[in-house]
């Protein structure tokens, strides 16, 4: 079982991939909880460059950095971890690529549907995403006196952008992709991932 978490900075994920996990492992599953980027020495170097150095980083080339980090945490962890019947979670996947880079930046749209596909050959392709969403000001709000990195520094309307590319994703991907609204109360919300789950794994 694979489970990925999307949504734009400050939307909850990490919150309710704790809760979830809380959830699994008291049902008796073993879960690896893993983040994007990084997940892996490799990856998490690469994660150092792509948020926290001072580097100009092209669109181009955050672009290939941030496949070259999913690509080794594919095959060191989450390929592994489902073959021996984990449940994996992971704290964004190939869905933030085409919101951030394709919706957000303005890269085109083929091109990183061309590195997905690359990526899904792999192997690894989310049995369910959830989509936390929340307009940009409540998430602004959320993390408010956080220090941001490079890409969260972005402006609102690079988020008002991902946010709705993101919304483009569920549509096109209904079945895969749940859209759950993350303005409510923590505990609503991870009420609602948890109902989701139980009828996916018939817990
Ligand atoms: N439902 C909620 N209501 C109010 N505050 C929340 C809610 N969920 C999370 N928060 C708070 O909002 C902040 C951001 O949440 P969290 O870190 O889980 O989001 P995130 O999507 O992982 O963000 P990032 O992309 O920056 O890692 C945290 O301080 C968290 O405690
Ligand atoms: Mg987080």
């Amino acid at each position: 079982m694979f489970i990925t978490f999307e949504g734009i900075d400050g939307c909850g994920k990490t919150t309710q991939i704790r809760y979830l996990t809380d959830f699994l492992e008291q049902n008796g599953f073993e879960v690896v909880a893993t983040r994007e980027p990084g997940g892996t020495d490799f990856s998490e170097q690469l994660r150092d460059i792509l948020l926290h150095s001072k580097h100009k980083i092209s669109p181009i080339s955050e672009l290939f950095l941030f496949n070259a980090a999913r690509a080794h945490l594919i095959e060191t962890l989450i390929l592994p971890a489902i073959k021996n019947n984990k449940v994996v979670i992971s704290d964004r996947f190939y869905d933030s690529t085409l919101a951030y880079q394709g919706y957000g930046r303005g890269l085109n749209k083929e091109d990183i549907e061309k590195c997905n596909e690359i990526i899904k050959q792999m192997g690894a392709i989310p049995n369910v995403t959830f989509l936390l969403d929340i307009s940009t000001e409540d998430a602004l709000q959320r993390r408010e006196g956080e220090k941001k990195d490079r890409i969260e520094s972005s402006d609102i309307n690079f988020f008002e952008k991902v946010r709705n590319g993101y919304l483009k994703i569920a549509e096109q991907e209904p079945n895969r992709v749940k859209v759950i609204n993350a303005s409510q109360e923590k505990h609503i919300t991870s009420e609602k991932i948890k109902k989701i789950i139980q009828e996916i794994m018939k817990i």
